[in-house]
């Protein structure tokens, strides 16, 4: 039975591993929240099968370590999938560029702050936590969400000057990942930082989003679409996570390292 454990599973794409998994009766999944309580009320009521929501919050590596313990119990000591999706969004600074932050020095830290504590420190607290585990599974992969806002082609074809903590964050998780493939290619475990495409997550009912969000979705995508001219819209949690779990079950460990996309390429939409 192979196992997973997805760390921010609450909402958005992490929940979303939690329901596309649960369709396969012989998968384990784990997923760890923040407040377990209401994830678990959400899992009972989508009726989702072997499905365990536990305590663990990306910025506190003892919450980490003492959920490892309990997920061996579970798994019987062994990790086959660690999915470190959670992640510190920086919404206060979503829109805006370098030169905004003029007289906003101490936000740009304070933000960029958070979003590195959660993102890379956080991605880093839970790879320790489990590489125990992982080191007894024959699978062995760890995968840290990334985006495709870490690589500076698409920022510079898109002309996307926003965001900036949180893209940042993602560049330096992407580096973190690289360094852990070389620490543990002695020991078999296979490292990938994964885009999972531009995802409808932001909107309760995607069939009806509300305005605002549907002015700056629409923007985004006009920006996108100067890298990918196809480019519609967000895809739905679903779509992205299917392929990026086709891309996790063809990861080998030549390409451990990697920042790759949910297309398995370097082409990030
Ligand atoms: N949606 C996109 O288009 C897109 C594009 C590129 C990359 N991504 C990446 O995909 C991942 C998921 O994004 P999403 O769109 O699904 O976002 P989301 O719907 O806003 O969900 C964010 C998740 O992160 C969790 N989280 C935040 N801080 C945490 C912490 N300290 N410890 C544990 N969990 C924490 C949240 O849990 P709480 O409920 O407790 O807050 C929530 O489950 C992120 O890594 C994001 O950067 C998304």
């Amino acid at each position: 039975m192979p196992s997973y454990v997805i760390v921010g599973a609450s909402r958005g794409i992490g929940y979303q591993f939690l329901k596309t998994l649960s369709t396969n009766p012989s998968n384990i999944i784990i997923g760890l929240a923040r407040t377990p309580s209401a994830v678990r009320a959400k899992v009972t009521a989508d009726t989702l099968p072997n499905v365990h929501i536990l305590h663990g919050d990306l910025t506190d590596p003892a919450s980490l370590i003492t959920v490892a313990k309990e997920v061996s119990k579970l798994t019987g000591g062994a990790v086959d999938h660690l999915i470190i999706n959670g992640a510190y969004l920086s919404e206060q600074t979503m829109f805006m560029k370098p030169g905004d932050f003029v007289g906003k020095e101490t936000q740009f830290l304070d933000e960029l702050n958070a979003s590195m504590h959660t993102n890379v420190a956080g991605a880093l607290y839970s790879v320790n936590a489990f590489i125990p585990l992982l080191k007894s599974s024959a699978i062995k992969k760890v995968v840290v969400v990334s985006s495709g806002m870490a690589d500076p082609g698409i920022i510079s074809v898109s002309e996307i000057a926003e965001s900036i903590p949180y893209a940042m964050s993602k560049a330096a998780a992407n580096i973190l990942v690289a360094k852990y493939a070389v620490e543990y290619k002695k020991d078999g475990i296979i490292f990938l930082a994964l885009s999972p495409g531009y995802v409808q997550t932001r909107a309760e009912d995607p069939d009806n989003v509300p305005p605002e969000l549907a002015a700056a979705q629409a923007h985004l995508t006009e920006q996108f679409r100067k890298y990918e001219p196809s480019v519609k819209g967000p895809i739905t949690p679903e779509e992205s996570v299917e392929m990026q779990l086709k891309v996790i079950e063809g990861i080998t460990m030549e390409q451990s390292g990697e920042f790759l996309s949910h297309l398995g390429t370097k082409r990030w939409l």
